[in-house]
């Protein structure tokens, strides 16, 4: 830093010094001009004056008057004497000062008589600079008769200039020491200190402690670094925290599962593998906005669960590229590098025509199988067109699958979801080395209903093609090996769990999904879940001393419909919960271009706002329905607030929202009131179950829960944090994945029964 001071100090000087040299030169300059014009004005003047007296005296002759002359006015201001010359130059009359002067000054003397005219020069006699004058002195026919020589001393005009350049080279002084203290305190403030700041926040970063950053304004102009650094740093924080944890796991003998120790796993298991992952939903989508393009995670738990597999191996996703900047983004081969701030693995994106897309996701999937696995009382739609997209887009994936995989000699496969039930089939039908599962997120229901579907058998028959077959709870499993047993010639172990179909086994596992929750969470013995409560009541201006929490796509399977009545009858019931007791729904958008969805988004409002009307008091109103998309961090708030958060779903493979809610009530309160219709009931034993439909029942539910004691309600709540804990989002993906790879896959060789079934609740 000191070596970047004195450069920028030399730097500027030798800048400051052009500029003063040259605008100090043109000054000295003009000095001397204005000197010199008013010297010879003044000496043209004089001259032409002296030489009317000096004529008649040189025409008669006369010595004495002239040498007077040239005496009495020799001796003036700057002038240093005056001469009178004959014709031939000789002297006539010479002011005593000046008369060694003569015969230097002979040239311009001779010049003058012979033009017959007045010369001027500056010159330098006898070492002394000085301005001479001749003017020829005429008799009255004009002839010369000789001529008058001025002298004048212009040593002043000298004196002048040096002047001038001494009082330049004073300001010069002054700039350069004004400059230097300027340069010198904008170094240190404007650089060093940030810098110096900058690093100490980085270095307490490094060793772990948690110094606040330097205001923005310190780092602006080091943001290009700063945006590199911060990354870099989280990542140290991460490992560090990943490490910290691992550690006190082993100390605690436990066997929690951290991203860490799954990125080990899956390397192990995957023993030089590469792994490729299918899913309708992109991890990533880029759209175009009024800032450019930005890039959005989608509000998944796929994402949290998927990606630090697919980072440990530096695997492939392919996914329909839905954003409208996705094909910006993209390489020739419709690749990209992600996660966009420090890629680890490809984003393969596959592109589907709006037909396709309508047919294949919002027909088939989501007005078809969506509500077949759903029993929610939503009759599933079933189109030959739907279908037959269906078909193309699972074979389009397909072609994108092996395309990406090319000569790979062991892959293994992750497909997800209800999207993609022929992928499997299709797959192994080209690769049959391929090791495939397929995870079924939604339920799985009885034959007698599936049975409904006229593509039935093509379904079953192509998940039948993946290895393994996951879902989220055992009745899913025995749901789906009682259709196949119906639909299909194949033979059904039910000791192990596996189905043959032409020589090709396939095991069915239930291994529950489940979320991040951290575990260096201990009980957080502060007050915080009443400060959010107050922050939420102030952002959307409402008044309740309890506060319930749903947060749900606005789907028909998700009950919240029978929340609402819930909550009337909770008012009806119990009195002293008017004008005090406030649900906050948050309902995300989702699907709505299916009528059903539409329909159903009107139908809640038009419910939240009977019960609204009915209720109503000042400030106060039971239901506040927000229907919007929040992050995932913005939804901590809402949990963090809640006395009791409310899952209602008619239907639900898993339920997310149930875990989440335990996962963020980190003080250990709050009840989590819970329908039994969830694959979430199957785990969170110490929810309140309810069964949605009984909105009578339902609404004691709430009561009973706003009334729990404190320690029941912290005892709860310690059991289900702790057993989410050892059945992390870690755990889930590390089980499909073990359950995966311990497969022996050789065609006609029974399925080894998997690890898995030790770890199932
Ligand atoms: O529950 C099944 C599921 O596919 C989830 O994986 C996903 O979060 C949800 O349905 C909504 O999916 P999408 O908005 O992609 O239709």
């Amino acid at each position: 830093m000191k070596s970047l001071g004195f450069r920028l100090i030399v730097a500027l000087i030798v800048g400051i010094t052009v500029v003063s040299t040259l605008s100090s030169w043109y000054g000295v300059q003009r000095e001397k001009d204005e000197l010199r014009l008013d010297l010879e004005h003044k000496a043209e003047t004089f001259s032409e004056g002296l030489t009317g007296n000096a004529e008649p005296l040189l025409l008669n002759g006369d010595r004495d008057s002239m040498t007077r002359l040239v005496e009495q006015f020799g001796n003036r201001g700057q002038l240093l004497g005056l001469a009178i010359v004959d014709p031939n130059g000789a002297p006539v009359a010479v002011t005593r000062s000046i008369a060694s002067y003569l015969r230097p000054a002979g040239a311009q003397l001779q010049a003058a008589l012979h033009a017959n005219k007045t010369i001027s020069a500056y010159t330098r006699i006898r070492f002394r600079r000085v301005y001479l004058v001749v003017a020829p002195l005429h008799r009255a026919d004009k002839s010369v008769a000789g001529a008058m020589m001025l002298v004048y001393d212009t040593g002043f005009i000298r004196a002048a200039t040096l002047r001038v350049w001494g009082l330049a080279l004073i300001h010069f002084g002054f700039q350069v020491l004004i400059i230097a203290g300027i340069t010198v305190l904008i170094v240190r403030w404007s650089l060093m200190r940030p810098i110096a700041r900058a690093a100490r926040w980085m270095h307490a970063l490094r060793l772990g402690g948690d110094e606040t950053a330097p205001p923005m304004r310190d780092l602006d102009f080091l943001a290009p670094l700063a945006n590199e650094v911060a990354p870099l740093i989280a990542s140290v924080h991460e490992a560090r925290a990943a490490a910290a944890a691992e550690a006190r796991l082993r100390n605690a003998k436990e066997q929690i599962w951290t991203a860490q120790r799954l990125a080990d796993n899956v390397k192990t298991k995957l023993a030089g593998s590469h792994l490729y992952v299918v899913s309708n939903r992109e991890p990533y989508i880029h759209s175009r906005g009024p800032q450019g393009i930005t890039v959005s995670v989608p509000a998944s738990g796929l994402v949290t669960a998927i990606e630090p597999i697919l980072c440990a191996c530096n695997g492939t996703w392919v996914a329909h590229g839905s954003g409208s900047a996705d094909r910006l983004t993209v390489d020739a081969h419709d690749r990209l590098p992600v996660p966009p701030q420090e890629p680890r693995y490809t984003l393969r994106r596959v592109w589907l025509t709006g037909e396709e897309e309508q047919g294949y996701y919002y027909g088939f999937a989501n007005e078809g199988l969506w509500p077949l696995c759903h029993i929610a009382h939503t009759r599933p739609t079933f189109r030959a067109a739907d279908w037959e997209q269906y078909m193309r887009v699972n074979e389009k994936f397909a072609d994108a699958l092996v395309e990406e995989i090319g000569d790979d000699a062991h892959p293994v496969v992750l497909i997800q979801d209800y999207h993609f039930a022929l992928l499997p089939r299709l797959l192994k039908e080209r690769l049959p080395h391929a090791r495939v599962a397929i995870f079924w997120h939604i339920p799985w229901p009885n034959p007698e209903s599936f049975d409904i579907c006229p593509w039935q058998r093509e379904l079953v028959e192509g998940l039948l093609g993946a290895d393994l077959i996951g879902f989220h709870v055992q009745a899913h499993c025995n749901n789906f090996l009682d259709t196949v047993d119906r639909a299909l010639e194949a033979r059904v172990d039910w000791e192990r769990f596996s189905v043959k179909r032409n020589d090709h086994w396939s095991a069915v596992r239930p291994i529950p999904i489940s979320v991040d929750i951290p575990l260096d969470d201990h009980a957080v013995e502060d007050n915080r879940s009443e400060d959010y409560r107050r922050l939420l009541k102030q952002e959307w201006n409402f008044e309740a001393s309890w506060l319930a929490v749903g947060v749900d796509r606005m789907d028909y399977t998700k009950g919240i419909l029978e929340r609402f009545l819930a909550v009337e009858s909770l008012l009806d019931n119990h009195a002293q919960y008017v004008g005090e007791f406030t649900l906050i729904q948050i309902g995300a958008p989702t699907r709505s271009t299916i009528p059903r969805y539409a329909e159903l988004q009107m139908e809640l409002e038009r419910e939240a706002e009977r019960i609204n009307v009915r209720f109503r008091r000042g400030n106060w109103r039971p239901i506040l329905l927000v229907q919007e998309q929040q992050e995932h961090s913005q939804l901590l708030r809402f949990y963090r607030a809640a006395h009791v958060c409310l899952v209602t779903s008619l239907h639900d493979g898993m339920n997310l929202v149930a875990k989440e809610f335990v996962a963020a009530r980190r003080d250990e309160r709050g009840v989590l009131l819970l329908s039994r219709f969830t694959g979430a009931a199957r785990e969170l034993r110490d929810a309140i179950l309810v069964n949605p439909y009984d909105t009578y029942s339902t609404g004691e539910a709430i009561a009973q829960a706003l009334g729990m004691e404190s320690a029941e309600m912290t005892d709860r709540m310690r059991r289900m944090r702790h057993w989410i804990k050892e059945h992390n989002i870690y755990w889930w993906a590390s089980s499909l994945l073990s359950a995966l790879c311990d497969l022996r896959i050789e065609p006609g060789v029974e399925a080894k029964p998997s690890q898995i079934e030790k770890l199932v609740p």
